[in-house]
């Protein structure tokens, strides 16, 4: 045929992807990574990368004509969006019909759009949603491991306490601690030492100009500089840009034939190409890894995947929620963009909830205390195939959200009333809204591990097949889960090179 073979072949570029590819290609594989996004390194005509939140142009989403921010009004007044031509840009809001999804688009995925928060999640909720998977052995060698080559760091105490770039946390902190709640310091990927400096004046600012969803041109380590730049180090690892990968077939010598589509930044089709693998890694994330399964399945190109391929989905129990604050409470007019706090209050037996102090960084003072509570939600969504459109439609109503909201309305009731305010009704679109249960930064599952796959995220039904990415959590992990997802990919794909590829 006129494919062009290669040994592995990963789809994606985030987390779980990255971390396959490091690991093949320090083990000798030659390897292709396959993304459909852009690799983000050359800077535009106002000489940055990427454009800033509050004046955003083509480059902040995803083949848009108008930009969808997750704070889409300020008093109902949609002042953050703006008219655009549609083009590759770095984030996308995949809209199904009661459920929107925020994901990354380029080379790092979701680590380019993301707010750097590198939580790992509490033992015994990890226990709890992953029973399987040896606790010790990922919080002795594949959590630190994660760690360390996501290079997370921690915040200085003493600056944090100081600078006013901080003062909305300490101001929410003050609150929760009022209401008798706890806070807990989250690291980051992003340099804090660097944000140091943003505040000196001594470095061009990122996090302390209002960069971060639509990418940060400095400052953060999203995983090109990390993973991904170790994984092209190896020599072994080749990265194809603007290349989207639409179908998957078994050839019958065991390889996989892939079909994957060439554009250019403005979506013209330059090329459909057939790339043909011996192991095949799915790192396209949650809607993307399992689309291309379902697809596969539904289309009879894959027939023997198993049913449980789209089920198990959940949006990690993320609600996002607004507080006003008295005018003596201001939360400045001067806010990083990258949390540093959060209210832990998961050991609550009733209401479970983590919830990040979420910046709002409009450049002038707001009264707002802006929260991403994430909570423990036990509804899951499915993912179906529509074969009209060609692509998976997800399988959840609004109201599954409701365990959501009431557990983080009980926690901000209880701050509400220990200070005295009220929550902000304006900021999440046209209607009266105190809630956002229509939107979600963590999206999971829909190829669960040890159900879709087996124990390592091998797929059921065929071999030298695999899913590394943020599908395997059945829907929830407690707390942000880039961390959870880099961590299992470690462990899956040492146990896979070892036993599938090292000896073949
Ligand atoms: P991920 O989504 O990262 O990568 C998938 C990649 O595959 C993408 O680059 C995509 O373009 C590509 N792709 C998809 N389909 C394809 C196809 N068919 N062909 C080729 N390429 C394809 N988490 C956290 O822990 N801390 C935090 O602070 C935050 N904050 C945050 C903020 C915002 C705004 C968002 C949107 C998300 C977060 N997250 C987060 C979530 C975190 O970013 C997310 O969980 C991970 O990026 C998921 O990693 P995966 O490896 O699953 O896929």
């Amino acid at each position: 045929s006129g494919s062009t073979f290669v040994p592995a072949v990963v789809v994606g570029t985030g987390y779980g992807a990255a971390v396959s590819a490091l690991r093949l290609g320090e083990a000798g594989v030659s390897t292709l990574m396959l993304e459909m996004g852009q690799l983000w390194n050359q800077p535009g005509s106002d000489g940055n990368i990427f454009c800033g939140m509050l004046k955003p142009d083509k480059r902040s989403s995803w083949f848009k004509t108008r930009t969808e921010a997750p704070l889409g009004s300020f008093l109902w007044l949609d002042l953050a969006n703006r008219d655009i031509d549609p083009y590759a840009g770095v984030l996308d809001r995949v809209n199904f019909d009661q459920m929107s999804v925020y994901v990354g688009r380029g080379v790092g995925g979701g680590s380019l759009v993301n707010g750097g928060m590198a939580v790992t999640p509490r033992r015994s909720y990890f226990q709890e949603v992953l029973p399987q998977v040896d606790a010790d052995e990922m919080y002795g060698t594949y959590f630190p491991r994660a760690n360390s080559g996501l290079r997370v760091n921690n915040i200085d105490k003493d600056w944090f306490e100081q600078t006013e770039w901080y003062q909305f946390a300490r101001v929410a902190r003050q609150q929760a601690e009022s209401a008798g709640l706890k806070t807990t310091f989250v690291p980051n990927v992003y340099d804090w030492d660097y944000m140091r400096g943003e505040a000196d004046g001594t470095v061009p600012k990122s996090a302390l100009a209002a960069e971060v969803i639509y990418g940060n041109n400095h400052g953060k380590v999203s995983l090109d500089k990390s993973y991904l730049a170790a994984a092209l180090g190896t020599g072994k690892v080749t990265i194809e840009t603007l290349h989207q990968v639409k179908t998957i077939r078994q050839q019958n010598d065991g390889t996989y034939l892939l079909t994957v589509e060439q554009k250019d930044p403005d979506g013209k089709l330059l090329a459909t190409k057939e790339i043909s693998c011996r192991h095949l890694f799915l790192g396209a994330g949650s809607l993307g890894s399992t689309e291309l399964l379902l697809r596969a399945r539904e289309t009879g190109t894959l027939p023997a995947l198993s049913s449980a391929i789209g089920g198990g989905w959940g949006p990690n129990g993320n609600i996002m929620t607004a507080r006003a604050n008295h005018v003596w409470n201001p939360t400045g007019s001067k806010q990083s963009s990258i949390p540093a706090l959060g209210i832990d209050d998961w050991d609550n037996p009733d209401n479970p909830v983590f919830a990040e102090i979420a910046p709002m960084p409009a450049g002038l003072e707001t009264w707002v205390s802006l929260y991403l509570a994430i909570t423990k939600n036990p509804q899951r969504g499915t993912f179906v195939y529509d074969a009209a459109k060609d692509r998976a439609d997800l399988r959840w109503t609004r109201d599954q959200n409701a365990p959501a909201v009431a557990a983080a309305k009980s926690l901000f009731d209880r701050i509400n009333k220990a200070n005295t305010t009220i929550y902000r009704y304006d900021l999440f679109g046209k209607q009266i809204k105190a809630f956002a249960d229509d939107f979600c930064y963590h999206p999971l599952g829909g190829c669960v591990l040890g159900e879709a796959t087996d124990n390592y995220g091998r797929v059921s039904g065929y071999k030298n097949l695999y899913v590394t990415d943020g599908s395997l959590i059945p829907g929830s992990i407690g707390v942000n889960p880039f961390v959870t997802i880099t961590a299992l990919a470690e462990r899956n794909v040492e146990r896979v090179i070892k036993e599938d590829i090292a000896g073949s």
